[in-house]
């Protein structure tokens, strides 16, 4: 990870030498595996039988274990038993179990472990672990289920828990028979045995034997549950849920699973190897869905919903999930990185598909030109750090793996790829899919092994023009000078910070230059040194990075910049364009290349902007930069707030916030976004309008707020209102029918800015009314406003034993509680209070969070010491300001 080690020259070590890995003197070909969950005691009983290949003379099988007890091992050759009572020596810190005996087993031979030991149904939502929902009656009823990625398979049983290490599997769970078993297969027998748990009988459901797969992708389910299963695909697809969820709110998944199957099976020409889809809501879930193959996991919201009370983006988000764990079906389960340190093969490549097949299904969503404003600003935001890391890095631990589950692999992994497919064309990029899939199928691959395969289909080669982006950290900035029928451009690492030394500049980055000119993109325009001369023919328009489709950002001349806002307004630049540049220049002016009051002047001249995604980017600017501003004169920022609504109004007040069945997909979530950011800006009209729906809501009318509003209207009636407000939306927080419901009305609650409310939404966030899987909804909105910070962090400060205990650092929870609550400072003084606070205290698990946030904290004290004055003089210029 990243710990600067890595930011400096990976390439110039071997990656693989920092993995942390098992013994290779034996293989695993086979596990058989027994669990039987105890829900009284939350235990649970397991048996596992490792069939291995001995690969050199053997007195020792060192496997990895976690948190498990082990009661008895045997390890036999053949017709041998080798050893009836081997020694075991179990290294927690190193989370494995050697396994040693007397006689030798030879290179060659084969051999076989059995091991008995008992686990524990853990609350971390890791390994195998339990979850809960209430039933009709009150009563809480558990089940077990598990999360095995990236190394908590090792927690459930004995295993051999890397990637590379293929086997097959025989799962078979022991369970009461009221409970539905699911595992990755089907069900090949249900028998009736001794139960190690009862000392009854009870049920056996033995499912069937696994394709080689890696252990990060076991699933084993026990519990009450209702399915829905549709046969429109060749093999049976379902979606589970606990019996006390209204089962077809799963429809849509399920629909939406099975299409999916039947294209990306014809896209990739490899038919899906399983006889089964099963996918699944657990209402304790860490991530937000886990790819296991066959039996894809879900937070409840990312796969559940009701239609009638969830809006447009939510159905969006659920799509884009269900697609992305769907493509990892082949990309990740089918064929899979060699090791962690090629984590963004999988994530990325799963995140471009989600895009892709979601565009073929919706093209009127048009998410492609939603992807400037997502992942690639999560990308290039995240990458303009020092404390960024390369997208791969080498990881040896549990708690550096699980750090990198970020948007370097996810977000900049998807936009490489998505750069090389605009550069290859789609075509030919996914014919080069459907080459390393085939070539690679069941097997383990590196990041090469994905270049051959499209330097193999296009005849190019891809390795020269990708390898540095995967393998170095951070982008360029481009800096474009005119001449008078020439451009000149030239590459620097760009860092937020605006601090950059030579020795974090070494990098030549291969830039596509994708110039866009009245005639067209010019695509085979690359800028492969630092810097270089290009002969335009009309100077009179041009823009680089057409549809932002490079990972860098482009600095013009101030002059150059208000012809682009000309252009934009003749319709010469796409939505892409349009968005991409408004980013690029606030990234620019937040890091000291241009004035923040000429991204002021350029976002003022987007008022009569047409399309959403370019309004979305406009508000996300507005915030940032009012975020930035958080802690500066009440004036300056009452200004700025007035600028937004000015910005805003008119277009919102143009759409209107209601609803009718013609509203498109886009037009929904544009008529919410705009009521939100003019009614978060104080428009009067809006203000009234929402606390009118709020007060028909309150007293009763339970459709008075649009699901499309529903966020907008709480956060509004929150900020300008008091504890009567407060009190129904707290409600709503714990007693809402639907996930997405309770999730809104939680993720608003820090809106309210009164000392007493703050307390009770800081309290509320521990308490039981919130899953840990949940507590970061309540708490990111206190960092709307100066006093929730402060009281956050004052919280955290206190709390921060209990929080350690609650939140285990293997996990990534704490990790986003650290994020969220120092990211949004602003100044030094608070940069030497946080460090001071975690000087004495182990940072395992959110190092990489926390130097992040350091960074992010540094940038904004530095943009606001070099601009505060320009910002003034701006605002008061443009009478927003006396
Ligand atoms: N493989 C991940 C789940 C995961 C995340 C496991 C972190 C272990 C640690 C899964 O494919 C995933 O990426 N899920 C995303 C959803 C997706 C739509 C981006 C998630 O959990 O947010
Ligand atoms: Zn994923």
């Amino acid at each position: 990870m990243c710990r600067h080690f890595g930011a400096d020259n990976p390439s110039s070590m071997d990656i693989t030498q920092a993995r942390e890995v098992l013994p290779t003197n034996v293989k695993p070909v086979h596990y058989d595996l027994t669990l039987e969950p105890d829900f009284d005691k939350f235990t649970f009983e397991g048996k596992v039988v490792v069939d291995l290949d001995v690969i050199e003379d053997t007195t020792s099988i060192t496997l990895n274990t976690l948190e498990l007890k082990v009661h008895s091992a045997k390890v036999t050759s053949g017709q041998n038993v080798i050893s009836s009572s081997p020694a075991l020596a179990h290294d927690e810190d190193g989370q494995t179990t050697k396994v040693s005996f007397d006689q030798t087993i030879p290179g060659g031979a084969k051999a076989s472990l059995t091991m008995t030991f008992t686990g524990t149904l853990n609350d971390n939502m890791a390994g195998f672990y339990r979850s809960s929902f209430k039933a009709e009656d009150g009563s809480t009823t558990w089940m077990a289920t598990s999360q095995m990625e990236p190394t908590d398979a090792r927690r459930a049983f004995p295993c051999f828990d890397e990637p590379a290490l293929k086997s097959t599997f025989a799962v078979t769970l022991v369970a009461d028979d009221k409970m539905t078993c699911l595992s990755n297969m089907d069900v090949v027998s249900e028998t009736t045995v001794d139960s190690k748990v009862t000392g009854g009988k009870r049920k056996a459901v033995t499912f069937n034997k696994t394709p080689p797969m890696s252990t990060y992708l076991l699933a084993f389910i026990v519990g009450e549950l209702n399915y829905i299963e549709t046969n429109s695909f060749r093999i049976p697809v379902r979606v589970y849920a606990p019996k006390d969820r209204d089962i077809e709110h799963g429809r849509f998944s399920l629909e939406l699973a099975a299409k999916t199957l039947d294209f990306y099976e014809k896209t990739f020409d490899s038919p899906f190897p399983l006889p089964k889809m099963d996918m699944i809501a657990i209402p304790d879930f860490s991530a937000g869905a886990m790819e296991n193959w066959g039996l894809v996991t879900y937070r409840v919201v990312d796969v559940l919903i009701d239609e009638k009370v969830s809006g447009a983006s939510v159905k969006q988000r659920v799509a884009e999930t269900v697609q992305h764990e769907l493509a990892h079906q082949w990309f990740g389960n089918l064929v899979t990185m060699d090791f962690w340190d090629g984590l963004w093969l999988n994530e990325g490549f799963a995140t471009w598909m989600s895009w892709y097949s979601c565009n073929v299904f919706y093209p009127d969503w048009k998410v492609w030109e939603g992807y400037v404003t997502d992942n690639l600003a999560s990308a290039l935001s995240l990458d303009s750090l020092r404390s960024s890391h390369p997208i791969e890095v080498p990881v040896k631990r549990a708690d550096e793996i699980n750090q990198i589950f970020d948007a370097i692999s996810y977000s900049k992994g998807s936009c490489v790829l998505r750069m090389i497919s605009k550069y290859l064309g789609e075509d030919v990029f996914m014919e080069g899919i459907r080459r390393y899939l085939k070539k690679h199928a069941y097997g383990n691959t590196q990041t090469g092994d994905l270049w051959a395969a499209l330097s193999d289909a296009s005849g190019k080669d891809v390795e020269k023009v990708m390898d540095i982006w995967t393998k170095k950290v951070g982008f360029p900035v481009v800096s474009v000078t005119e001449g008078s029928n020439s451009i000149h451009v030239k590459q620097n690492r760009f860092l937020r910070t605006a601090d950059v030394k030579p020795e974090e500049d070494e990098t030549i980055f291969p830039v596509f230059l994708s110039l866009r000119t009245k005639d067209g993109v010019d695509k085979d325009l690359a800028l492969s040194s630092r810097e270089a001369d290009f002969k335009l023919q009309d100077m009179d328009f041009f823009k680089l990075n057409a549809d932002h489709s490079g990972l860098y950002r482009t600095s013009y001349t101030p002059e150059r910049l208000r012809k682009l806002g000309l252009a934009a307004k003749d319709g010469l630049l796409t939505v892409e364009d349009r968005a991409g540049m408004i980013a690029d220049a606030e990234a620019l002016a937040a890091s000291g290349y241009q004035k923040t009051s000429g991204i002021l002047s350029l976002l003022d001249s987007f008022k009569s902007e047409s399309e959403f995604v370019v309004w979305q980017e406009i508000s996300s600017r507005i915030s940032v930069l009012r975020s930035a501003w958080m802690f500066e004169d009440q004036a300056v920022k009452d200004a700025l707030k007035h600028f937004q609504l000015d910005l805003t109004k008119d277009k919102a007040h143009e759409l209107g916030w209601s609803f009718t069945d013609k509203d498109g997909h886009i037009e929904q979530q544009f008529k919410a976004m705009m009521f939100g950011t003019a009614g978060i800006a104080k428009d009067e009209t809006i203000l009234k309008a929402a606390f009118d729906m709020f007060n028909k809501f309150k007293s009763g009318d339970s459709s008075a707020i649009h699901p499309n509003l529903r966020s907008s209207v709480y956060a509004i009636v929150l900020s300008s209102g008091g504890k009567e407000e407060y009190d129904v939306v707290v409600d709503q927080a714990i007693n809402a029918k639907t996930s997405d419901e309770r999730n809104t009305a939680m993720r608003a609650l820090g809106r309210a800015k009164s000392p007493e409310l703050i307390q009770r939404t800081l309290a509320l966030a521990v308490s039981d009314d919130v899953k840990a899987q949940d507590i970061y909804l309540p708490i990111s909105s206190l960092r709307t406003h100066p006093e929730g910070i402060e009281a956050l962090w004052a919280f955290v400060k206190e709390n921060w034993s209990e929080l350690e205990k609650r939140l285990p650092p293997s996990l990534s929870m704490l990790s986003s509680v650290v994020s969220i609550t120092t990211s949004s400072f602003t100044k030094r003084e608070h940069i030497k209070d946080i460090e001071s606070f975690f000087a004495s205290k182990s940072t395992k698990g959110f190092d990489k969070a926390l130097a992040q946030s350091i960074d992010a904290i540094s940038a904004k004290a530095a943009w606001i010491e070099r601009d505060s004055e320009d910002v003034k003089t701006w605002l008061k210029k443009n009478k927003y300001l006396q």
